[in-house]
């Protein structure tokens, strides 16, 4: 092999993706390929509508769980309108700010002026510092006047992250204010149900009119939504029971898309780093094992050793006696002595030790419960680990060495 060879070589993607970038976060596929979702995608189809034709666009919120393609049907549908207007002669733009990224009102209204300005290959300066957010609106107005624009949708994604409701406010009341010509709304999205009542409170009312709720996927719609993105594989590399196995995985859990998403492309990872021939469902456990160290590692990571030598305690525990279902504070304790001993650390009191445990289960890594111990003993407290051990012991170890 020659030395050039041998640098190609490293760089070896091996025969398991044709096009990965169909199951990467943030891909924005075709409306064609979104699935399942023809109301919600019509219901925002008839709020833009109007724009395409140079009326008003009216202002939506979505909701819905993490994972039911609410940024999707936004994005999605918003490209088309922007596709038909055009065809129309109609000058519409859009705009996708999401607010986890630009938490602040000045930071939000900055992005939109920005990227107003990009998608109207505007030489206007757009400052980084030094001028509030009405000033960034002004700007966007001003972009609005100057290149003729009809009309303007500006999504805000996680909008529960937002800071304060100014911007939203703004842009409900642009045409009213009599600073903007052109027609402006926004797409609201956030995944807080319970944000519905904070914004209702502050907003006007008459939003109300114009709100989806996005349900969660079955494990029928899951399916169809994986099997749209196999061509992100090689031809025939996808065991057939792959796809139908995750669907019900994710439809288990919170009919989550972009998990099951994420977990095929995961199976298809570790089979590539494996040089396997084909995804297996082997891939797909080991890859939601991964996802579930990795969740709780995270979970783990701000807690203190002792949480770690309890948490850990327990599961050895769990591991050693499968046929025991919870153990009892004392017997924790026992193990959790003599492992802290063991790491050189000073052990807490048996008491502090049935109050960390009773916190653990706020994490939902833990339950407790009172078991009636026979009129002589009273009732005690009773701990079960609600993960499999070995998940949460290869986590701690991982936790530890990093
Ligand atoms: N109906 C669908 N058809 C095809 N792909 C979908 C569909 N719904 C969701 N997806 C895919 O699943 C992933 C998650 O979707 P999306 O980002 O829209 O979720 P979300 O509702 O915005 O979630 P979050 O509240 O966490 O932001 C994306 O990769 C998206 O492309
Ligand atoms: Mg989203």
């Amino acid at each position: 092999m020659s030395n050039s060879d041998q640098k190609d070589d490293i760089f070896q993607t091996g025969g398991i993706f044709a096009n990965r970038e169909l199951l990467r976060v943030g891909h924005v596929p075709p409306l064609e390929r979104v699935i399942g979702r023809d109301q919600e995608v019509n219901a925002v189809g008839q709020a833009l509508g109007p724009a395409t034709v140079g009326g008003p666009p009216e202002t939506t919120i979505i909701y819905g769980k993490t994972g039911t393609g609410k940024s999707l049907v936004a994005r999605c549908v918003s490209r088309e309108a922007h596709k038909k207007a055009d065809s129309n002669s109609v000058s519409f733009q859009h705009a996708y700010v999401d607010c986890s990224d630009y938490q602040t009102e000045t930071k939000a209204s900055r992005e939109m002026a920005r990227q107003l300005a990009t998608n109207l290959d505007a030489e206007t300066d757009i400052p980084r510092v030094g001028i509030a957010a009405a000033d960034y609106r002004d700007i966007t107005w001003d972009l609005l006047a100057d290149f003729a624009v009809d009309s303007l949708v500006v999504i805000l994604d996680e909008i529960d992250k937002l800071d304060d409701n100014n911007l939203l406010r703004s842009l409900s009341r642009a045409c009213e204010s009599g600073k903007v010509q052109a027609h402006v709304s926004a797409i609201c999205i956030s995944n807080k149900i319970e944000y519905r009542e904070r914004l209702n409170e502050r907003i006007d009312s008459s939003l109300q009119d114009n709100e989806l709720v996005f349900d969660p996927y079955d494990a029928k719609q899951l399916r169809a939504i994986l099997d749209n993105r196999t061509d992100a594989f090689e031809d025939g590399v996808l065991d057939s029971d792959v796809i139908p196995k995750v669907a019900a995985l994710s439809a288990k859990e919170h009919g989550d898309a972009r998990k099951a998403i994420d977990t095929l492309y995961e199976a298809g990872r570790l089979a590539e780093k494996e040089g396997s021939d084909i995804v297996s469902i082997d891939h797909v456990d080991d890859a939601v094992t991964r996802a579930e160290v990795n969740r709780f590692q995270k979970l783990v990571s701000g807690t203190t050793p002792h949480v770690k030598y309890i948490l850990r305690s327990l599961a050895l525990l769990t591991a050693e006696y499968p046929e025991q279902d919870a153990f009892r504070t004392h017997r924790i304790y026992k193990f959790y002595e003599t492992l802290a001993e063991r790491e050189g650390s000073d052990p807490l009191s048996e008491d502090r030790v049935y109050r960390l445990l009773k916190e653990q289960s706020f994490l939902g890594v833990t339950e407790s419960n009172h078991t009636g111990g026979g009129q002589s003993e009273g009732s005690y407290l009773k701990h079960r680990l609600l993960r499999d051990p070995e998940i949460i012991v290869e986590a701690l170890d991982a936790s530890v060495t990093n």
